[in-house]
């Protein structure tokens, strides 16, 4: 990659930004369709984030992606959001056009995307929800618009569960939604019917996490999604010795910064490219 005099910039938002994946397919993604962009990881402090948000005009950058823990946080900041971040309140990618930052969120749409990709259809799905954070919100959300038949949500603070639904509830008045306690996810008779298992909790995340739920019960055309991706979680251990379907967080990852990479340059991303620069850290989705 060649930084010239009129190369476009695009950040990346979060506190901290060693992790992140981002960089590393987005460039490829740039240089692949032979776009003068770079995209850059800026560590801001949560003390900094309305200054971060104001260079964005002020350096002229073609936009960010925001990640934890600025995500809900920059909202208030931007110009104009999207009815998708009006609803959930979580922005991912920011767009500065001509000076107004615009905010979207991406998570939900790329999640849904990397399910359509490997051919799997939401519609009238029963699905099983684990989580009720930020993940969860936007995967619920998305799940609603692609009219699934029902969501059982399952948090282990109940009551965060039960916030999940009433969000959801609003959105959508007439889903068929409910949850179920954390005790009972491992024995709830209509688990046998459940279409499509996700895990939008952060276990998994560590080598010491325990299973979060035991697929026995389920049916063997049960599609276990796990969104973590830095590690090959126990969850998708057992859903492979299973023989079931199942997918980690790296498609999900991917899609969203697809769809961002399309706000930012109008191109169609090119998936493929994006998920070899991952191949070659190792990572597979
Ligand atoms: P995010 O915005 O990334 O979804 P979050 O808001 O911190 O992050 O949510 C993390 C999710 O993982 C929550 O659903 C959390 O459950 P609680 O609401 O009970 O905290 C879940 N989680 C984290 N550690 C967990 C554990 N050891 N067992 C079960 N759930 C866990």
């Amino acid at each position: 990659m060649r930084i010239k005099g009129n190369t476009k910039v695009v950040g990346l938002f979060g506190y901290p930004v060693n992790h992140s994946l981002s960089p590393l397919f987005q460039n490829a993604a740039f240089a692949e369709l032979g776009l003068n962009f770079v995209y850059l990881p800026f560590l801001v402090h949560p003390k900094n984030l309305p200054q971060a948000v104001k260079a964005i005009k002020a350096l002229n950058l073609v936009g960010v992606n925001v990640t934890v823990p600025h995500k809900q946080k920059i909202v208030p900041y931007l110009d104009e959001i999207s009815p998708e971040v009006e609803k959930i309140g979580a922005v991912n990618t920011v767009v500065n056009q001509k000076g107004r930052l615009v905010g979207y969120n991406t998570d939900g749409e790329g999640f849904v995307n990397s399910l359509r990709e490997k051919g799997f259809n939401l519609r009238g799905k029963r699905i099983l929800l684990l989580g009720a954070g930020g993940a969860a919100l936007s995967i619920g959300f998305s799940l609603l618009r692609e009219k699934v038949g029902e969501i059982i949500l399952v948090n282990r603070t109940y009551n965060r569960a039960i916030d999940l639904l009433n969000r959801l509830k609003k959105i959508s008045p007439n889903a068929f939604l409910r949850v179920i306690k954390f005790e009972d996810r491992n024995f709830f008779p209509e688990r046998e019917d459940i279409d499509l298992l996700i895990n939008a909790t952060s276990v998994g995340m560590s080598s010491e996490d325990p299973l979060l739920i035991n697929l026995k019960g389920f049916s063997s055309k049960v599609f276990v999604y796990d969104i973590v991706y830095n590690r090959a979680t126990e969850l998708l251990g057992e859903a492979k010795k299973r023989n079931l379907f199942h997918l980690n967080g790296l498609g999900m990852l991917i899609h969203q910064g697809a769809l961002s990479f399309e706000l930012w340059t109008g191109r169609k991303a090119p998936l493929d490219k994006m998920r070899e620069a991952m191949d070659l850290k190792g990572l597979k989705d």
